[in-house]
């Protein structure tokens, strides 16, 4: 293939040699004279190992050369990666002025380009830049119509610097956003050869992939670090804590626990992160990643109650009390919460949870909790799921009781909304009224 590479920094440098390497021609497009003389004479512009062995070598070959010409790159490639710098401004939103000149240079150029040319974005943008803002600057600079006339996708850079050239050929997935398949294809071909999943998605999704990356992973070192302060400053050794840790793939290093959804709560993890807190704080530390996950907590039962008050609906059923399926536990139940909020702020609720309605008929570890601790709320349990269908205009589902699902379809009238906290059915999802608190 032949390829423009835009932007000869870190991402464009490696870009650019490590696909010399897998017999492609490269023609690199900087501004910068500097950065574009380095590569001419065969140096690398940055320093990262063995990058400066494939940049000599390529230019020697003739497959690897750099100008400042967009015009004539564009001219003489199938293919144009957009590398560019997408800095922060002083607010921490992205400065997405080289973005927005290279697109119209690329534009531009496309405008007297007869072949078809595939553009992509390998620069880290929020979701939606790329169709928000990439692609009718484009269009408009061309003339022509994304998908159609020319090919348009996002490729995430997955490379850390100091590993960049292993990481290119190693990397832990390799994604795809296309505006179709054949812009799609032609990305993915480009890393034949390399042994990793491969994942063909829209563009959207390929951005917001990048960003759950990269958040995930600031999220892991600042849990690590202030873990690692409290424990060691109980005299406990944090390495051979979180070695353990990370020897549990089922629960730690793992799907579990990722997918968006609600509020956490039951009789655990509310306690225990309080509880590891206190012990910082005892020692004099500060906590910030622990507060804020106690406040990103209470802020999801925030995001539900304005979801309801944001639909008009005056009588909410909820289906659910305890904190999830499977139990009559409703220590620190966020779905308790919920529904003590809904009354304070004058919602009538009818809730249907079969697991809490047995323990409140019963004599059970829960009986007396239910009766006396949150009467306000259990005199509003009903003990058949008729008693909710008929007098709810908007359901609440609050945990993943799989029963929960035939008990909507089932409701006379099928115009009641729906509020989702739990994503607990795709039939559900094609209804109308039908919400997800965050999907
Ligand atoms: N550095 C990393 O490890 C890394 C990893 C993954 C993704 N990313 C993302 O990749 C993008 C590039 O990052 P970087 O670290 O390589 O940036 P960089 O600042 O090192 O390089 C950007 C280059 O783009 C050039 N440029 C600006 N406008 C141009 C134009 N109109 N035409 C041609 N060249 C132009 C600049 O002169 C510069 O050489 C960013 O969005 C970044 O977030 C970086």
């Amino acid at each position: 293939m032949r390829i423009s590479v835009f932007g000869i920094g870190y991402v464009g440098a490696v870009t650019s040699a490590c696909l010399c390497d897998s017999g492609n021609e490269v023609i690199a497009v900087d501004k910068d004279p500097v950065r574009i003389k380095c590569i001419s004479e065969g140096k690398s512009p940055i320093i990262e190992k063995d990058l400066d062995v494939l940049i000599d070598k390529y230019v020697k070959q003739g497959t690897l050369k750099a100008t400042d010409d967009c015009a004539e790159a564009v001219k003489e490639t199938d293919i144009s990666l957009i590398c560019v710098g997408t800095p922060s401004r002083e607010d921490g939103s992205l400065d997405l002025a080289y973005i927005e000149a290279v697109c119209a240079e690329i534009g531009n150029a496309l405008k007297d380009k007869e072949e078809y040319h595939t553009v992509v974005l390998r620069s880290t943008m929020v979701p939606g830049t790329a169709i928000d803002l990439c692609k009718p600057i484009l269009e408009e600079a061309s003339g022509k119509k994304a998908g159609e006339d020319f090919g348009f996708a996002n490729n995430p850079e997955f490379l850390r610097e100091s590993t960049a050239i292993y990481d290119y050929y190693n990397p832990p997935k390799i994604v795809v956003g296309g505006i179709d398949e054949k812009s799609a294809e032609t990305i993915m071909a480009l890393y034949d050869g390399i042994d990793a999943p491969r994942i063909k998605t829209d563009i959207n999704i390929a951005e917001g992939v990048k960003y759950a990356d990269n958040a995930w992973h600031a999220m892991k070192i600042g849990f690590a670090n202030e873990m690692g302060n409290i424990l060691s400053d109980c005299g406990v050794d944090s390495h051979k804590v979180m070695d353990i840790f990370c020897m549990d793939t089922k629960l730690n290093i793992s799907k579990a626990y990722l997918k968006p959804g609600f509020a956490f709560g039951g009789s655990c993890l509310p306690k225990d992160v309080r509880a590891i807190r206190a012990k910082g704080k005892e020692k004099g530390l500060e906590t910030p990643i622990f507060d804020a996950l106690l406040d990103a907590n209470e802020k999801q039962v925030s995001r539900a109650l304005k979801k309801i008050k944001a639909s008009g609906a005056k009588h909410i059923g909820m289906l659910g009390l305890s904190f999830k399926a499977g139990t009559d536990d409703l220590r620190e139940s966020p779905l308790v919460t919920l529904a003590d909020q809904l009354l304070d702020q004058g919602f009538k609720i009818s809730i249907y949870d079969p697991n809490v309605w047995q323990a409140s008929q019963t004599e059970s570890a829960n009986q007396s909790y239910i009766n006396n601790v949150i009467k306000h709320i259990s005199v509003n349990l009903v003990e058949t799921p008729e008693e909710i269908q008929k007098d709810a205009d908007l359901f609440v589902i609050g945990n993943g009781n799989k029963d929960f699902s035939s008990i909507i379809q089932s409701a006379e009238n099928d115009n009641t909304l729906i509020l989702d906290l739990v994503r607990l059915d795709e039939e559900l999802e094609k209804r109308d009224g039908y919400h997800g608190i965050c999907w």
